[in-house]
């Protein structure tokens, strides 16, 4: 590879003290000791309304679809920290991905922004399996769109006392593997890119 992997970073929550998000710095910093340029970013800075296809049709992609489509071409591999509504993914997370999979003209190919992304992903719950049932989904969900998902997945359980209100995790253990998963997707990417 002749540059270093880019990766994008995000939780998929819109709460201000989202245990996601936090999730998603640790993650980061584990993929940028391994080497990649990573770029935080959070679904809360995005002013995206509610998918609609007449809104579409009437409006067009609001400008912050458009900033955030672009973040994930730009970008080679993506972070995801996924909250867990109801065993799946928070709608935010999934209006965010429905605004990234549209088109911007005729002729754009379908699902650009994804084409040719690896992901990992993870979760943080204050339940005792760590959002782990919203994986499975987001797992499905993302590989559909033809993003190749690495195996490795970490959900952080009772995640109100494992995480301080800093974003540190408490146990070096738990905080050493989800830096790993950065690393897992930084290491995958220099081995994968030309
Ligand atoms: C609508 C809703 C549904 C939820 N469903 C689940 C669930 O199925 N499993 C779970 O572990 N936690 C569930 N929770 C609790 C979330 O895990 C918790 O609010 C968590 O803090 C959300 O992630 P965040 O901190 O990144 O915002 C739910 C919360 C909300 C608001």
């Amino acid at each position: 590879m002749s540059s270093q992997p880019r990766i994008l970073a995000f939780g998929g929550s819109l709460r201000r003290q989202s245990f996601n998000q936090k999730l998603a710095y640790i993650a980061a910093d584990g993929a940028r000791q391994a080497g990649a340029v990573v770029t935080v970013i959070a679904l809360s800075d995005f002013d995206l309304p509610l998918f609609s296809e007449d809104f579409e049709t009437e409006h067009g992609m609001p400008a912050d679809a458009k900033r955030l489509k672009s973040l994930f071409r730009d970008h080679d591999g993506l972070i995801i920290a996924s909250p867990e509504y109801n065993s799946s993914v928070s709608g935010a997370l999934k209006n965010a991905i429905d605004w990234v999979s549209r088109a911007e003209t005729e002729d754009e190919p379908a699902l650009v922004a994804f084409a040719g992304k690896s992901a990992v992903i993870c979760s943080a719950s204050p339940g005792g399996l760590g959002g782990l049932r919203g994986l499975t989904h987001l797992r499905d969900i993302l590989g559909n769109l033809g993003i190749t998902m690495l195996p490795d997945q970490v959900a952080v359980a009772s995640a109100h006392s494992a995480l301080d209100a800093d974003g540190n995790l408490a146990d070096p253990k738990q905080a050493s593997k989800i830096r790993a998963l950065g690393a897992t997707l930084a290491g995958h990417l220099k081995k994968h890119l030309v």
